[in-house]
């Protein structure tokens, strides 16, 4: 007769948010963080699937802050990121850089106290008609999610001619890069759980100044 296993040694599934940063309703990269939730579901998480139309709010001004205070949308959008112990963003590239919607809402949530992005794992993504399939925009959103201590994972995925990328199905034509992106959202995750479960990082030093919540610790968060 084999014993109970210790409540403690259960393994916990990974929380993740999967967001998709696009608006429009045919949005390449809603597809994409569709598969990837699939995928990282298939991976053992616990996927919460999101999209940015789920948190609609003004452009920042500082004045309606100090008036009324966050929107709501930015209020939900930062709820649903505390709850998870990762997050995943697939985002259109605008310009070479990341779409104005998307910063925005970076900015709205990051005022909100404790700064919520400072304890979690991201892993970015992105999905382009064009032949860099928005690898630019990560590059440009990886500053302002490390400059809030997020640990941005070192690998992204970029999905180029994404137009004719996907089956009827979801999944990628190409069967390789299917499995490059498997890989990838696999690999995050098992870093995720070693940081969130087994605590790899004590400590978490960072630029952001903003964060005075914690009397004794202004510029970094303890794991
Ligand atoms: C784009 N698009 C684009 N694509 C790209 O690969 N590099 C770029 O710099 C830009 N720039 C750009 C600017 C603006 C204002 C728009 C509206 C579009 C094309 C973009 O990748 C394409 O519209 C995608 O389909 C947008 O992503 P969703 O909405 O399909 O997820």
């Amino acid at each position: 007769m084999t014993a109970d296993p210790d409540p403690a040694d259960v393994r916990q599934p990974v929380r993740v948010l999967v967001f998709g940063a696009s608006l429009r309703a045919d949005s390449l990269n809603t597809r994409l963080a569709a598969l990837v939730g699939r995928l990282a579901t298939g991976a053992g998480a616990d996927v919460d699937l999101a999209l940015m139309s789920e948190f609609a709010m003004p452009v920042y001004d500082g004045d309606a802050e100090t008036d009324t205070g966050l929107p709501p949308g930015a209020l939900a959008l930062r709820e649903r990121i505390a709850s998870c112990d990762a997050f995943v963003i697939a985002s259109p590239e605008y310009n070479a850089s990341m779409p104005g919607v998307l910063k925005n809402a970076v900015d709205w949530v990051s005022r909100v106290r404790p700064q919520p992005f400072k304890d979690k794992h991201a892993l970015l993504v992105s999905a382009s008609p064009s032949m860099v399939g928005g690898n630019r925009g990560l590059w440009a959103l990886r500053v302002p999610l490390e400059h809030l201590g997020t640990r941005v994972y070192p690998d992204m995925f970029s999905l180029a001619k994404a137009h004719e990328g996907f089956t009827p199905d979801g999944d990628l034509t190409d069967a390789g890069l299917q499995g490059r992106l498997a890989d990838t959202v696999a690999a995050f995750l098992r870093l995720v759980e070693a940081d969130t479960r087994y605590v790899c990082l004590q400590r978490r030093w960072y630029e952001f100044l903003g964060d005075r919540t914690d009397a004794l610790v202004t510029e970094r968060a303890e794991g």
